[in-house]
């Protein structure tokens, strides 16, 4: 394992991720207390540090197990955890009980360290964009918090790349508290993040949460076995894309002598320095499994011909830079350009 700076702050992470969305089996296909135990104990015993959770995994259960899983070393982690979807409890005709908006900020909050048995969050993220709340709201709360020592550094996540990139320069132009985060869903199968997300993030100086990476297990080839992937899972069935793309990790990860979970791991990990994949599992031999991808990289061939399974489609405006555009600006010299544009 190696570390990483979250964002532009001097907060050291592992290079890796927990994510703890399994931690409890509420919605229906996760792991018990014991299991989430042991996916932990692995994940720290391999020199992780960073865990991700929110209020709204397993309606406050994932909270619960991380608050005990941490409670012995809280200080030697990094504990992310998110707001915005409904708070556990919160009454379905409380039009309040979810959101982005302050009163929902503060009563998340609140709640998620009683669950987490802590008096601070390392980072703390708005999960979702609900497109009513202004921004300087958000912002001004997150600082808010902050300033009050129960949240040290802000993310943002599942919300559009113009939002994320006009939030920070709020946060500069203010002297409020940066986003030092983005966290996004990015794998082989969903490539949306490639057109402005993940070059906002980098504009933006945050890191790059990636989470999603096995498309909920579909990448990992389960369904491309005669009769299924013989337990239940997450996922309960393939598209013929999508299982052509996991027919291409399983060649690579032949070809590797990896596991195809770690060659789906590292296409991702492998597209941009300031990626850090959010791992999932519901069991420690996947967890251990998935560890297993920091051992090894991709060839440039095997990620292009990954790729190839499901190529990007750019939409407007990137569609209009074609080649005669950058002519029309640059004239005949953009051959040179190389680097000027990263
Ligand atoms: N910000 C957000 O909106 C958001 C959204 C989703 C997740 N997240 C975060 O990201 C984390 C990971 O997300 P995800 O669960 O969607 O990711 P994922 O990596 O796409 O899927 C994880 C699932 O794949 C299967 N799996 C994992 N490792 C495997 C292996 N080695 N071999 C075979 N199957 C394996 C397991 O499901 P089965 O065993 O049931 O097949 C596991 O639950 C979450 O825990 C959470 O912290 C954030």
């Amino acid at each position: 394992m190696q570390y990483r700076l979250l964002g532009k702050s001097g907060l050291r992470v592992s290079e890796l991720c927990l994510g703890t969305m399994t931690f409890g089996e509420e919605f229906g296909w996760g792991a018990n207390q014991d299991e989430s135990r042991r996916i932990f104990d692995a994940f720290t015993a391999a020199g992780g540090n960073f865990i991700d959770t929110a209020n709204y995994y397993n309606h406050g259960t994932s909270e619960i197990y991380v608050g005990e899983c941490i409670r012995a070393e809280r200080d030697a982690l990094v504990v992310a955890s998110k707001y915005t979807l409904r708070r556990p409890g919160a009454n379905p005709q409380d039009l309040n009980g979810g959101g982005n908006q302050r009163k929902n900020l503060r009563l998340s909050v609140e709640s998620s360290l009683k669950r987490l048995g802590t008096d601070y969050l390392d980072l703390f993220y708005l999960h979702v964009w609900d497109w009513t709340t202004p921004a300087e709201e958000v912002l001004h709360g997150l600082d808010d918090l902050v300033r009050s020592g129960k949240v040290l550094h802000i993310g943002i996540s599942d919300s559009p790349a113009w939002v994320a990139s006009y939030a920070q320069a709020i946060t500069e132009l203010r002297g409020w508290s940066r986003l030092a985060a983005y966290q996004g869903e990015y794998s082989l199968r969903q490539r949306g993040v490639e057109s402005d997300v993940l070059p906002m993030t980098r504009a933006m100086d945050m890191s790059m949460l990636a989470f999603g990476m096995l498309g909920g297990g579909v990448l990992t080839g389960k369904f491309n076995q005669a009769g299924g992937p013989g337990e239940a899972t997450r996922a309960h069935e393939a598209t013929p894309q999508e299982l052509t793309m996991a027919a291409a990790v399983l060649e690579v990860a032949q070809e590797c002598g990896r596991s195809p979970s770690q060659v789906a791991i590292n296409w991702v990990r492998q597209q941009s320095d300031n990626i850090i994949p959010v791992l999932g599992a519901r069991k420690v031999s996947q967890l251990i499994d998935n560890l297993g991808a920091l051992e090894f990289r991709l060839s440039p061939e095997q990620i292009e011909r990954l790729s190839q399974t499901n190529p990007r489609t750019p939409a407007y405006p990137h569609t209009f830079w074609g080649d005669w555009v950058q002519k029309m600006i640059f004239g005949e010299r953009t051959a040179d350009l190389h680097g000027l544009q990263e």
